[in-house]
């Protein structure tokens, strides 16, 4: 698939990238070199683009934006480096993790001191309206990874409280990405509204569609290990699916698997969880959320950044990686 969406937003983009590498220097070596190491590794850049786009097709035009998509990925990036200490993940954006790299401690700092540079960047802005949304959004992540991880290997999770989860974790960045987007413009209230909403349902379908990716992905388009999910006793839609919908012999292998974390039989769960519909299942709920994606911004009027948020729906929703 093409990325045409960048297209329009691609010298702010150029941008972006610059005010990246300018923005990760310190005067301690080794914040330099790990930051270095996993921003340049590069990413999907999924929500700094975000920021562009929302902000364009609310008509702003400032240079703030810049800074506001560069603090949007160094939030993402830092809650990444603590991610992957919290999941014992070994494989990032196709390297080695930085816990992998250089242990543990490092990745945590590592992580706190681009928190902290997004939180200065933030000043620099000024605006306490985005100071606002940006850190009950950071609060409202950290809360989500907490309820995931008291639900760690939770056989009788239900949909319900892991859509709360994915809410929390990933669909909150996104969400702000847009709103900070629109309250920079100086957008009216219902395209402030229209942008928040915009979004929330892109990153609950970003989210569905990573841990689908989890069960059906392959580990080279994705950068990261697939059925990590299952090996951290993380129980995602397409489980909880196959646990409803398999038989009893298939719903024992799965719920061995998710107590004891073991990806022994990591094939037959992958044929299991395909069987029993839990890929088509969770792929229909990412289609629904696609749909109030578009919806959100049907009012917007027409711009070339509102087709490239358009086709970034399309994007997530298909994409391999
Ligand atoms: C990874 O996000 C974390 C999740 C919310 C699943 P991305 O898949 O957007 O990560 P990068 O930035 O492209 O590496
Ligand atoms: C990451 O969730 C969400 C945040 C970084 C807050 P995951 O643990 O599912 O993401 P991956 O699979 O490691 O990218
Ligand atoms: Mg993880
Ligand atoms: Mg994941």
């Amino acid at each position: 698939m093409t990325n045409d969406f960048f297209q329009s937003v691609a010298e702010d983009f150029g941008n972006v990238d610059q005010l990246i590498s300018q923005s990760f220097t310190s005067d301690i070596p080794l914040v330099e070199q790990v930051a270095r190491y996993l921003i340049t590794a590069g990413g999907k850049r999924l929500r700094p683009l975000l920021v562009l786009l929302c902000a364009k097709a609310c008509g702003y035009k400032g240079e703030d934006h810049i800074k506001l998509a560069v603090i949007i990925e160094f939030l993402h990036t830092a809650m990444l480096l603590h991610d992957d200490v919290v999941d014992a993940s070994d494989l990032r954006r196709g390297r080695k993790t930085v816990n992998a790299q250089w242990g543990n401690p490092a990745s945590v700092l590592v992580g706190d001191f681009l928190h902290s540079r997004a939180f200065e960047m933030m000043v620099d802005i000024g605006d306490l309206n985005i100071m606002e949304i940006l850190s009950h959004a950071t609060n409202t992540i950290a809360e989500g990874e907490v309820q995931q991880l008291a639900n760690l290997r939770n056989l009788g999770l239900t949909e319900q409280t892991y859509l709360e989860v994915i809410w929390r974790k990933t669909a909150m960045l996104f969400q702000a990405a847009s709103h900070t987007a629109a309250v920079l413009a100086g957008a009216n209230k219902a395209t402030e509204t229209a942008m928040k909403n915009y979004g929330l349902h892109l990153g609950l379908a970003f989210q569905l569609i990573d841990d689908l990716l989890d069960y059906e992905g392959n580990s080279e388009n994705l950068g990261k290990n697939i059925g990590d999910d299952l090996a951290e006793g993380k129980v995602t839609l397409p489980l909880i699916i196959a646990m409803k919908n398999g038989n009893k012999n298939q719903t024992s292998v799965i719920r061995e698997a998710i107590k004891s974390g073991g990806i022994e039989n990591l094939s037959a769960i992958l044929g299991i969880v395909n069987d029993s519909g839990g890929i088509t299942y969770t792929y229909g709920k990412a289609a629904s959320e696609k749909d109030k994606t578009l919806a959100s911004i049907k009012d917007l009027p027409s711009s070339v950044y509102k087709t490239s948020m358009e086709n970034l729906v399309d994007f997530v929703i298909q994409r391999p990686a």
